[in-house]
């Protein structure tokens, strides 16, 4: 299987972490792109016409997106039931956990774009503080609430820990530990995973 992504994506991030969680690391290859959210790769819109990353090209050729469908089909080729729960209140927990984390890094990626990318008489500060607010709210929700957050990888606990690493990695200045000390404690044992710290983000 090939993977388009980029080395600095929480949500290529997502993937890979998953992959290897689900002894499936190996069997990937990635392709690493230049982010451009004007000009995306061509070879990634020949393989999913949003020009989005992450997408998995299977060995048949069809691909596969976006990170949400990309992780349960991972979890499908490992066996299923291991990263999504297949029924019951941990499957609505976990989803929602997924989505919490999704929408972060989305927000997250949104601020970064319009403070990095857009030219600078452009940009719209207001537009990027409302970005940041849903973030800073979620991890607000997420102290409150971190005994949702297993201690054993689901796709909840590692789409949350690719957000948070995220923060770490473009928004340092921000200090998101400050006032969430049990988040930041949650973080610390979850960063140490092998599977985290084989996916460090990186600049391309
Ligand atoms: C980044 O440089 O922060 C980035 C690059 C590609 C995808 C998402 C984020």
């Amino acid at each position: 299987m090939r993977l388009h992504s980029n080395p600095a994506s929480p949500f290529g991030r997502k993937v890979m972490v998953s992959a290897h969680e689900l002894g499936l690391a190996e069997r990937i290859t990635v392709d690493d792109h230049l982010l451009s959210p004007v000009e995306p790769s061509a070879a990634v819109i020949a393989d999913n016409p949003l020009g989005k990353l992450p997408t998995l090209v299977l060995d048949n050729g069809h691909a596969l997106y976006d990170s949400r469908v990309i992780c349960e089909y991972l979890d499908h080729l490992a066996g299923g039931n291991r990263l999504f729960p297949q029924a019951g209140e941990a499957r609505w927990r976990t989803l929602t956990l997924q989505a919490l984390g999704d929408g972060m890094m989305d927000a997250a990626l949104l601020a970064r774009y319009e403070t990095f990318l857009r030219p600078e008489e452009l940009r719209w500060q207001a537009w990027v503080e409302h970005q940041k607010l849903k973030v800073q709210r979620g991890l607000d929700w997420l102290e409150r609430n971190v005994d949702q957050l297993a201690e054993e990888p689901d796709i909840g606990s590692i789409t949350i820990g690719c957000a948070l690493g995220y923060l770490d990695f473009r928004f340092g200045a921000d200090k998101w530990r400050d006032g969430r000390a049990r988040l930041a404690a949650w973080f610390a044992r979850f960063a140490a995973r092998p599977s985290m710290q084989a996916t460090t983000p990186r600049q391309m």
